[in-house]
């Protein structure tokens, strides 16, 4: 998975993606817009495509397309959603290295992340080919002699997908196969800065699963056109339920959004995510852990690692081991064998100097920090840096609550250290930020883990693993800042795109009164032995 391609390679665009990447509603493109260019973040000067922005009223128009295809999708038998689902699967499967090159020219994902990404929306896939044969249902007994009890699964309607760039294909598929396979029609808006790459998602699942015109719509637009089209859509009931994946402050205002319209948006958002590591932990997989999950995807994911809480008695060995693990880390060229390519976009990269403003006196940084620059270059770098949004992988130790670093999600290559006494002590610095996405402990006792499983707020929770790489299958979701506790993926994610209809059915040919005409049985209370 981790080979490198070649600079060469990158991007091979089918004939469909070389022109203009457009909204598409209805099965037809929407032309006309404002056109911004979509830039490769490793070589600036490398346009990757141009996309076309629509506005709220193109937000609306797919809304009513989505609605008007939804019956006949819903009519579509579930067992033959589920081998759409089958062939988007195995088409994604044969595009898979053109789909991670141009994910890697794109966003600046090293290639072989990238290839990853794309296993991801296969495996989920795989997982939901098979769900069109199930959506199981329940019999339930009933109270009464002649009458039966049924639960049913019927899908929530028309569902707006909104994600982030940072996963622009992976994270997508968690919505849109559960989405499509349970009788939804959808309406994604993809992120701004990585709107190539979700045209390929787009056509690759239109293709492949032969979809109908209408089922599944793509909106490019920028924040604000999507916001007051979302709006009118849910006021005009035209979108049932919506996906967001995103900071927490948006993820507030489309949670009060669709309150206001009586429905519970699935809120996957941000991560202050911690990993601690005990006195008995094996610091060089705890190292290795903390360097993956810091600066994998330049620390762009939202189970990035925020803080290292380490106990006081290991925390010189792992900071000495920790910092000389990130200097020799390959930093550069995302098409090559690197842990590390650039920011995604500028609009990260302006950020991330911001939140490198948060560090402090009493911080201790051993390296160079901020752009890569010949001024303020890195050892081994691979490739040019001046052609692309690189920055220093950093390491800020003695941080302490109270701290913007430690606080606050800081979306980039930086991860912060801090040391504790007791394990509660630990826990609780673990879970002062307030959000509560992912969490991992490092520790060879299982009275450690299970302390910490136990009292942790974070959705998910690794041992002996780092904060990132979840499996497909599995619930993915958080607590507090980090989400409303929906959750995604596996069976789990069902319950966001599906609703539960209680049926209830009396062929006794009389009117039996719920918890009124029911047989009493009488128990002898007075009993003893
Ligand atoms: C995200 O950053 O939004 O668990 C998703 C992981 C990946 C998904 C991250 N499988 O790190």
């Amino acid at each position: 998975m981790s080979e490198a391609t070649s600079d060469e390679a990158i991007p091979q665009r089918s004939p469909a993606l070389r022109g203009l990447v457009t909204s598409v509603i209805d099965g037809a493109p929407v032309t006309g817009g404002r056109t911004v260019p979509s830039t490769n973040p490793a070589r600036l000067d490398e346009v990757v495509g141009q996309v076309s922005f629509g506005d709220a009223s193109t937000f609306v128009r797919a809304a009513e397309s989505a609605k008007k295809a939804q019956e006949s999708w819903a009519a579509i038998p579930a067992p033959i959603r589920g081998r759409a689902i089958a062939h988007i699967g195995r088409l994604v499967e044969d595009n898979a290295e053109a789909l991670a090159r141009l994910v890697t020219a794109e966003i600046g994902k090293p290639y072989g992340e990238a290839l990853g990404e794309v296993r991801e929306i296969i495996d989920t896939c795989d997982f939901f080919l098979g769900e069109g044969r199930r959506l199981y249902g329940q019999t339930v007994p009933s109270e009464m002699p002649d009458k039966q009890l049924f639960t049913f699964r019927r899908p929530v309607g028309t569902v707006t997908v909104i994600t982030a760039g940072n996963f622009p294909v992976a994270v997508p598929s968690w919505y849109i196969v559960p989405a499509l396979l349970a009788g939804n029609t959808v309406v994604w808006k993809p992120a701004e800065y990585s709107a190539v790459s979700s045209a390929a998602f787009h056509e690759l699942f239109v293709r492949g699963g032969g979809l109908p015109d209408g089922v599944f719509n793509v909106v490019h637009a920028d924040g604000a056109a999507t916001f007051s089209g979302l709006e009118q859509s849910l006021e005009a009931g035209l979108i049932d339920k919506v996906g967001f994946t995103g900071s927490s402050a948006v993820g507030r205002e489309i949670g009060g959004l669709t309150g206001r319209c009586l429905q519970t948006a699935c809120l996957e958002l941000g991560g202050k995510n911690p990993l601690i590591i005990t006195p008995s932990a094996d610091l060089d997989l705890a190292v290795e852990g903390a360097l993956f999950s810091g600066f994998g995807t330049a620390g762009q994911r939202c189970t990035s690692l925020g803080t290292v809480i380490v106990h006081e008695s290991v925390h010189d060995r792992f900071v000495t081991r920790f910092n000389a693990a990130v200097a020799q880390a390959k930093v550069g060229n995302p098409t090559q064998d690197v842990l590390m390519g650039p920011m995604m976009d500028s609009k990260f990269a302006d950020r991330y100097e911001e939140f490198l403003g948060w560090i402090q006196p009493h911080h201790t940084v051993q390296a160079a920090y901020g752009k890569i620059t010949n001024d303020n270059p890195r050892d081994g770098f691979i490739g040019d840096p001046s052609t692309g949004l690189y920055y220093h992988p950093v390491v800020v130790d003695g941080v302490r609550p109270g701290d913007r670093i430690f606080m606050e999600e800081t979306f980039g290559p930086i991860v912060g250290v801090t040391s504790y006494q007791s394990l509660n002590e630990a826990i609780e610095l673990a879970n002062a930020p307030g959000y509560g996405l992912s969490s991992s402990i490092y520790t060879t006792d299982p009275k450690d883990a299970f302390t910490f499983r136990d009292k942790i707020s974070a959705g998910m929770v690794s041992i002996n693993n780092s904060t990132s790489g979840a499996e497909a299958h599995l619930p993915f979701g958080g607590n507090g800042k980090s989400g409303n506790g929906s959750r995604q993926s596996g069976v789990w994610v069902l319950d966001q795109f599906t609703r539960w209809q209680a049926v209830n059915w009396d062929y006794s040919g009389r009117l039996q009164k719920a918890q009124m005409d029911i047989v009493e049985l009488t128990p002898d209370t007075t009993f003893r032995l």
